[in-house]
């Protein structure tokens, strides 16, 4: 049976670094990218491997059919869920960018995972993407609060519920489009993009963690963060050390 990992959000950022690295880590599996535009230069670092493109709006729950319809009878691998929408600030949120926003960051995630149930197998992991916002108000970004913090309690639900191991991630602080416009959010002072780490480096870490070198027991277990050492010397190459951003 074709086996697929599923990277929703795969046009930039930590999306598309996972999926790049997926697509070396198992050249024999077909990887799944999904988001709204891919920039040329995007389809140029795609070209000639096993990555599927697919150009979707998932703020529309609707959407998630094409993926179902697109699997037939595949297995799914991986499913890693990197979309995300900061939403608008307090005083321009409108109940329409409010219903938008939850649905990227929580609804589509949700019922995506009950629709995928019958193509899990022994092997799957799905894994989240798990941020200060999930736990605390930050940035000017009430939206992408409000939904990050549902988004956590979909992966609570989810680990309970589904017989899929199911992993909650914090990639670090990461140089990606969303890491600029949430330093444009702060007022007079931004998040040190010195220490800000490459997405190429947290699609190793995620790489690592979805690997057999973790138990479906251990990947469940704990909230895995990038600055944590004690899992540093199984994944991080000799020398190479990973600095806490402030
Ligand atoms: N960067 C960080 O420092 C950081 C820190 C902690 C946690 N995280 C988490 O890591 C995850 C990835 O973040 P990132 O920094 O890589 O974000 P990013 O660079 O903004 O990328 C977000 C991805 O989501 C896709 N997307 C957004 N809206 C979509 C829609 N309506 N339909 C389909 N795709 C959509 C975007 O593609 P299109 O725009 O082409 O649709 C893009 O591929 C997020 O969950 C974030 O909260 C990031």
């Amino acid at each position: 049976m074709k086996k697929w990992s599923l990277v929703i959000g795969a046009s930039r950022g930590i999306g598309k670094a996972a999926a790049l690295q997926l697509a070396k880590s198992y050249p024999n599996d077909k990887i799944l990218a999904v988001a709204r535009n891919f920039s040329e230069a995007t389809l140029s670092e795609f070209s000639g491997l096993n990555i599927i493109i697919m150009t979707l709006d998932i703020g529309n729950s609707e959407s998630m059919t094409s993926i179902i319809n697109l699997l037939q009878n595949a297995a799914v691998r991986f499913v890693i869920y990197a979309a995300v929408s900061l939403g608008f600030d307090f005083y321009n949120s409108t109940s329409e960018e409010f219903d938008r926003t939850m649905t990227i960051n929580a609804k589509f995630p949700y019922f995506l995972c009950n629709l995928l149930i019958p193509y899990f197998f022994e092997d799957s992991k799905i894994l989240f993407f798990v941020s200060k916002g999930c736990h605390s108000y930050l940035f000017n970004s009430p939206l992408f609060c409000i939904s990050k913090a549902a988004l956590y309690m979909v992966t609570q639900v989810l680990k309970k519920e589904l017989q899929v191991p199911v992993g909650t991630l914090f990639p670090g602080v990461v140089k990606t489009e969303m890491l600029t416009e949430v330093n444009e959010r702060i007022p007079g002072k931004e998040l040190n993009y010195d220490t800000s780490l490459e997405p190429e480096v947290a699609a190793r870490f995620i790489d690592f963690v979805l690997s057999a070198q973790v138990s479906a027991n251990e990947f469940s277990a704990v909230e895995w963060s990038i600055y944590d050492r004690s899992h540093h010397d199984r994944w991080l190459a000799p020398g190479e050390t990973i600095i806490e951003n402030e």
